[in-house]
Order: structure tokens, then C-alpha cells, then sequence
């Protein structure tokens, strides 16, 4: 018998692609290889890849450079996920060390290609697979009370700034009877929430059944106590689906609702099909089904032909929307997409101040809202321990952080907790002891 060969996957970017190392896992472990946490001692390194701004891509090319240094004989150093797909054969040319570079759909030939990569081959597979949902193969998944099942891959929304529908191909939907088998063998295994993952999730369609279906299939699974989805698209929150969200007592009462940007006429440079008149009315319904929601979102600073008008509308945006969280970015100009050919690109300088003033607005904001929240009780599920110190990470049903004295062995546990302090962002909080109701 051969020896077992080992290998190394680094993650990058968004929770698709950690979710996508945990399928290479899944195709390689089924191949023989085992997982190994320290690239030191692999025999086959794999970096999975974010493209979706230049200081992602950056990063990977540093980190490439550093895992060089490990590549033992006959080691097989990888490129995989949304640069390599980007990039393909070039990305070999560029990089003398690096053997493989493989896209998205490809994952299912790894270990063909790691073989041919030992025998001294240099190649890349970023061939677009539109079928492909690698349903045969189960993910090999760190265990713990929460994973990430991808429902949806690939987008057809053409934002101009985005990359995402040239690394990730078409839309596609797996069918509902497959995640809803995923998921239950999920339950069985001590998994008690999930997180439903697609570029464009709620716009889910498998022929016959939509996103409100998914949510009611997935939300009637014995055991299964939370849904999270990431990232819903603003205009396909139907009223099927704002309803299911009201009636599945799983679903969380927290939306990912990224927004881009305050300002029509840079939403309709971006091809965002909403205005802020409409995104603020989802989530007035969405406040108005789903009692205490609270939402995070993403935003863009210095899209081309941004102007500082425009910009302000972006400020005050995040006090009438009143988000509970956002994820900040510069624009950064991405080859092949709509946007590189707009006029008035912002110079950096610029772009980079109005990204510190929109951080400072949305930290202020959301440490008042965090603030006024101190007292609150909430259900948390004890995830795993802090980083720091010996204190335990749980999450409350609205995607809040909180800090919780608990042994290590409440991984996993529901209680209710209360907010004792925050740091702004994330809260302190002590275990409740149930009482008895008072009459
Ligand atoms: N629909 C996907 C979007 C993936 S990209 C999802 O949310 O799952 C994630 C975020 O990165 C986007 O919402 C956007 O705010 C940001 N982003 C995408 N392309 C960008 C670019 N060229 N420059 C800066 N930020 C970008
Ligand atoms: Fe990108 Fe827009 Fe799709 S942000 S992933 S093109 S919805």
C-alpha cells in the first residue's frame, strides 16, 4: 500500500469558498489523501482564491511566494478557486513553482490533475461546468454545531464592478430534495444550524421549487434549529419568500442585504436592479414579517463617477437604513468587468477618505445601536472558544458576537443570555437561569 499523501488548503475570501475547501477535502479524502493543518509537512498545498478585489488577489500572490518554500520533492503546490479561474494558464506563466491552477467547477478532477502535476506536468482546468454541483461528493467538514451547505452556484446578475459571474459561471440551483437530504444528515452528525449559501441566494430556483420552498423544506428538518442564508439579492425578496421567513421558526432573524452604495445614479452605473426608495421598502417588510431583524450589508466607496454628493447619499443612507453592520470597501477596477470602460474613475486618494468617513459613520452607528442593546436577552448558540482568553464565542439569532464564561465542552448548547457590555461590536454577556414564569 501506498503511503497516505497529505494535504494542506489554505482558505480565502467568502464562506462559498470555505465551503469549497471543505468539498476538495471531501474529493481528496475519498482519493486517500489526508487533511494536514501545516503546509510544512504536505505533501500537496493548495491555496483556494478570492478575486474579487486586487488586494485579495495581493495577498494570494505573497502567500504563494511564502509557500514555495515548503514545496518538498515531488510536492504539488495549487492554485485554485476564483484567481485561478480568472486567470487560468497565465497564472502559471507568471508563477515558475506553481503546478496547478484549477477553477471552480473543476474540483472533481483534483486528484487526476495532482497525479499528472507528480509526474512533472504543469496544467490548469478552469473549464466552466454548468451542471456541476458535485452532489456525489460529501464535504469533508470541521465538526461543530454550524456548517455551510452551498445551494446555488454561480450568478446571472451583471453588477459592473463585479467578477464574480467570469470566476463562478451561470446560475445554477441544486435540487431541494438533495439539500434537504445534506442537511438532515447534518442534524444527525450534532449540527444545529446551517448557513445556505449562493451569489444570489434567494433568487434559488431548482425547476420547480423557489426560495421560500427551500426554506420551509430545510426549516421542517427535525432538529435543525437555525437557517442563515448568504447573500440574498435585494429585489428577490418575493412576498413567498419574506412570508416563509415569517413562518419558519428556524429561520434567523438576521439578512446579509448588501446595498453598494445611497445613490441611484451610482446603483444604476453598478446595474443594481433597485433604487434606495425600494431597497429601504424590502426592508421595511422584512422589519415588518420578521419582528427584530437586524441587517448588515455591504458597501462600496469610489465607484467610477462617484461625486461627493453621491458619496453623502452613501452616509446618510447607513443612518436611514440603520444597518446593524457593514462591510466596507474601495472600489477596486477589475479586468474584464462593465466598469473598467466608465468614465471618472476616482482617484485613490479620494476614495480612501471616503472610505475612513464611512467607516467612522457605520462604527458610530452601529456601537450606539450596541449600546442601547446592553440588558437585552437573547438565545445564543455557544459556537467555540474565544481566540483570545478562556471565554466561549456565541452567536444570538441576530447575528450578534457575545462573550459567555462557559467550559469548552457547551460548544453546541442554546442559552438564553444576557448582554452585560459591549465593545461596540461585540457584546459580553452572562448565562440566564431559567425562571419560573410569575403569575
Ligand atoms: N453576491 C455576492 C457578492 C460577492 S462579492 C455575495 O454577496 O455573496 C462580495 C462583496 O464584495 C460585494 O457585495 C461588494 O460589496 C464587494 N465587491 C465586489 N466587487 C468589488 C470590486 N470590484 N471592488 C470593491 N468591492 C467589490
Ligand atoms: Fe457579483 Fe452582483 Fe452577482 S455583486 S456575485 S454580479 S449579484
Amino acid at each position: 500500500m501506498t503511503e497516505l499523501r497529505r494535504v494542506y488548503i489554505e482558505t480565502y475570501g467568502c464562506q462559498m469558498n470555505v465551503a469549497d475547501s471543505e468539498l476538495m477535502f471531501g474529493v481528496l479524502g475519498r482519493d486517500g489523501y489526508v487533511r494536514t493543518e501545516t503546509p510544512e509537512d504536505a505533501d500537496v498545498m493548495l491555496v483556494n482564491t478570492c478575486a474579487v478585489r486586487d488586494n485579495a488577489e495581493q495577498r494570494v500572490v505573497g502567500r504563494v511566494g511564502e509557500l514555495q518554500r515548503h514545496k518538498r520533492a515531488g510536492g504539488v503546490l495549487g492554485v485554485v478557486g476564483c484567481m485561478a479561474q480568472r486567470l487560468g494558464p497565465a497564472l502559471l506563466a507568471g508563477a515558475p513553482r506553481v503546478d496547478l491552477v484549477v477553477g471552480p467547477d473543476a474540483y472533481r478532477n483534483l486528484p487526476e490533475l495532482i497525479d499528472l502535476a507528480c509526474g512533472g506536468e504543469r496544467l490548469s482546468d478552469t473549464e466552466f461546468r454548468s451542471w456541476e454541483h458535485y452532489e456525489d461528493i460529501p464535504a469533508l467538514r470541521q465538526k461543530g454545531p454550524t456548517a455551510f451547505v452551498t445551494v446555488q452556484r454561480g450568478c446571472d446578475y451583471r453588477c459592473t464592478f463585479c467578477i464574480v459571474p467570469q470566476t463562478r459561471g451561470p446560475e445554477r440551483s441544486r435540487n431541494l430534495a438533495d439539500v434537504e437530504r445534506e442537511v438532515a444528515g447534518l442534524v444527525l452528525q450534532g449540527t444545529s444550524e446551517v448557513t445556505l449559501l449562493g451569489q444570489t441566494v434567494n433568487s434559488y430556483h431548482d425547476g420547480q421549487h423557489d426560495f421560500a420552498d427551500l426554506l420551509r423544506g430545510v426549516g421542517g428538518i427535525d432538529g435543525l434549529q437555525r437557517i442563515r442564508f448568504t447573500s440574498p439579492y435585494p429585489t428577490d425578496f418575493t412576498p413567498r419568500v419574506i412570508e416563509a421567513m415569517a413562518v419558519t421558526r428556524a429561520v434567523c432573524e438576521h439578512v446579509h442585504l448588501p446595498v453598494q452604495s445611497g445613490s441611484d445614479a451610482v446603483l444604476r452605473r453598478m446595474l443594481r436592479r433597485y433604487t434606495i426608495e425600494r431597497y429601504l421598502e424590502v426592508m421595511t417588510q422584512l422589519r415588518r414579517a420578521v419582528p427584530g431583524i437586524t441587517f448588515s450589508t455591504d458597501i462600496i466607496v469610489g465607484f467610477p463617477g462617484e461625486t461627493e454628493a453621491q458619496f453623502d447619499a452613501t452616509l446618510s443612507l447607513v443612518a436611514a437604513a440603520d444597518f446593524d453592520d457593514a462591510y466596507t470597501f474601495k472600489y477596486s477596477v477589475r479586468e474584464g468587468t462593465p466598469a473598467v470602460r466608465l468614465k471618472d474613475h476616482v482617484p485613490d486618494d479620494v476614495a480612501s477618505w471616503r472610505l475612513g468617513r464611512l467607516v467612522e459613520t457605520v462604527r458610530a452607528n452601529v456601537r450606539r445601536k450596541n449600546m442601547a442593546r446592553i440588558g437585552e436577552t437573547h438565545e445564543a448558540l455557544v459556537e467555540r472558544p474565544a481566540r483570545r482568553g478562556t471565554l466561549m464565542l456565541g452567536r444570538t439569532r441576530g447575528n450578534h458576537l457575545v462573550l459567555l464564561d462557559l467550559p469548552p465542552t457547551a460548544a453546541g448548547e442554546y442559552h438564553t443570555v444576557r448582554f452585560t457590555g459591549t465593545t461596540g461590536s461585540t457584546f459580553t454577556g452572562s448565562v440566564v437561569q431559567p425562571q419560573m414564569a410569575v403569575l
